[in-house]
C-alpha cells in the first residue's frame, strides 16, 4: 500500500508568476482584453446551481449576473475553464412569436452571423437543434438554412454545435413573445473531460467531484485519501484544483485502477494508485485530514445487500484513518441506508452538501466530522 506522496507535480512549480504577465506580453485573445460583452448561460446539473454560481463569481469581468445567465466582455476560453458548468451557452434572444419567425430575412441573417461568431470560435465542424418539436417542417427548414450559410453540415445525433431554442423567460416584446436561441460554445460539453481517455459503468460526472472538493474544503495542507476511486474521476479534479500535501487512491477492482492510472496520465498528474481493499489498507491512524469518496451505491457498482455491511465497517476504517479534526466527504445513492447508518453509530456527525440529478440518479453529498 502507497504511503501518502507528496505532490511534486512541476505544474505548480510557476504559481508566484500566476496572474503577473505583463500588458506588452499579453497574448491575443487574452480574457483580459476587452470585446463587446456576450451574452452567456452555464447548463449546471441541478443542485449545482449554488456551485456553479460561486466559480462563476470568479471570472473576472463578468457582471449582469442573474442565476446563471450574465454578460461577458472577455474571450469565451476562459469560460470553457469552468468546472462546475456541464456547458456554457452563448444566449440572444429574438423579438418573434414562433420559431418560424427566425426565418424571417433579417431574423435569419441575424442568426447566421451570432451563430458564425461562435463556430469561429469554438471550432465546431457540424450542428444539431435541441428544442421540442425539433422534427417539425420549421426546423427543418431552419437547418437547411444555417447549413447552407454556414457550410456547415447539419447532424442531428452527433452535431458538435449544439443550439437550443426556448422560449424567452422574460418574453421580450410588445406581445411579451420572444425565443432565446443559445448556441454552446464548446463542440463537447465541459463536463466530459478531455482527460477521460477510460470509462467505467459508474465514472462520475466530473462537476459533482469538483463540488464535492470545494464543498469539502481545498486545503494546501490535506493528506487527502480517496478509496473506491473507480476511473480516477476524484483524485483528478483535485489535482486539477492546485495544491496537497499528499493525494492516494484505492481501488479493490483491477480494471478501476488501471482504468484511474490511465486518466491520470492523460490529465498529467502524478497520483498514486493501487489495487487495495479500502478496509484494509494497513496504514497507520490519523494519515488523512480528508476522505473523499463516491461509495458503491448498489446498483451498477456493488448490491444493496453488500452495502448493509460495507457502509458501518467504511465509516468504522475512514474513522481510524482520518486526523481527529479531518473530514470525510461521501457521495452516495443509498439514502435510506447511510442515513440508518449515521443513525446507528455515535462516531460522526454528518451536514448534507447537495443532492444532485445526474444520469437519472439522485445521489447526496455529505461532509462528516469527527463527534467531540
Ligand atoms: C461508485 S464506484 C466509484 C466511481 C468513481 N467515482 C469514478 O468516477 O469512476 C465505486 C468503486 O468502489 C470500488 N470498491 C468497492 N468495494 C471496495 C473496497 N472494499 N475497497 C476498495 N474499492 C472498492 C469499486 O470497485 C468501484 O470502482
Amino acid at each position: 500500500m502507497p504511503r501518502p506522496r507528496s505532490n511534486s507535480n512541476p505544474a505548480y512549480a510557476n504559481r508566484s508568476s500566476v496572474g503577473k504577465t505583463s500588458k506588452k506580453s499579453r497574448p491575443k485573445g487574452d480574457y483580459r482584453a476587452r470585446q463587446p460583452a456576450r451574452e452567456y448561460e452555464l447548463d449546471v446539473l441541478p443542485g449545482l446551481e449554488e456551485v456553479a454560481a460561486t466559480e462563476l463569481a470568479g471570472v473576472p469581468l463578468a457582471r449582469d449576473v442573474r442565476g446563471l445567465r450574465f454578460w461577458y466582455p472577455g474571450s469565451p476560453e476562459r469560460l470553457t475553464r469552468l468546472r462546475s458548468a456541464v456547458a456554457v451557452y452563448r444566449i440572444k434572444s429574438w423579438d418573434v412569436p414562433r420559431p418560424r419567425g427566425l426565418l424571417g430575412h433579417q431574423q435569419l441573417g441575424e442568426l447566421v452571423s451570432y451563430v458564425r461568431e461562435v463556430t469561429e470560435v469554438g471550432g465546431h465542424r457540424s450542428f444539431r437543434i435541441g428544442a421540442a418539436g425539433k422534427e417539425s417542417p420549421t426546423m427543418q427548414r431552419l437547418a437547411e438554412e444555417l447549413s447552407a450559410a454556414l457550410g456547415l453540415p447539419h447532424d442531428p445525433e452527433e452535431g458538435e454545435l449544439l443550439l437550443r431554442l426556448r422560449p424567452s423567460a422574460d418574453r421580450q416584446g410588445a406581445d411579451g413573445q420572444g425565443w432565446d436561441v443559445l448556441a454552446r460554445i464548446t463542440p463537447r460539453p465541459l463536463s466530459a473531460r478531455a482527460w477521460r481517455e477510460c470509462n467505467m459503468g459508474g465514472g462520475l460526472n466530473a462537476t459533482i467531484a469538483y463540488a464535492m472538493h470545494k464543498l469539502a474544503g481545498q486545503r494546501d495542507e490535506d493528506r487527502i485519501f480517496n478509496p473506491m476511486s473507480g476511473s480516477g474521476t476524484l483524485l483528478i479534479e483535485r489535482a486539477l484544483l492546485g495544491p496537497y500535501a499528499a493525494l492516494v487512491g484505492v481501488d479493490i477492482d483491477p480494471v478501476a485502477v488501471a482504468c484511474a492510472r490511465t486518466n491520470l496520465r492523460a490529465a498529467g498528474k502524478e497520483v498514486e494508485v493501487a489495487q487495495v481493499d479500502a478496509l484494509h489498507t494497513g496504514l497507520p491512524s490519523r494519515s488523512f485530514d480528508l476522505v473523499i469518496s463516491d461509495l458503491p451505491w448498489g446498483d451498477a457498482i456493488g448490491s444493496h445487500q453488500s452495502n448493509e455491511t460495507l457502509y458501518p465497517a467504511f465509516l468504522k476504517e475512514m474513522h481510524r484513518l482520518t486526523s481527529r479534526r479531518g473530514r470525510l466527504c461521501l457521495l452516495t445513492h443509498e439514502l435510506r441506508l447511510f442515513e440508518r447508518v449515521m443513525r446507528e453509530q455515535s462516531d460522526w456527525e454528518a451536514k448534507e452538501l447537495f443532492q444532485v440529478y445526474s444520469g437519472g440518479h439522485h445521489p447526496k453529498a455529505y461532509l462528516l466530522h469527527k463527534r467531540g
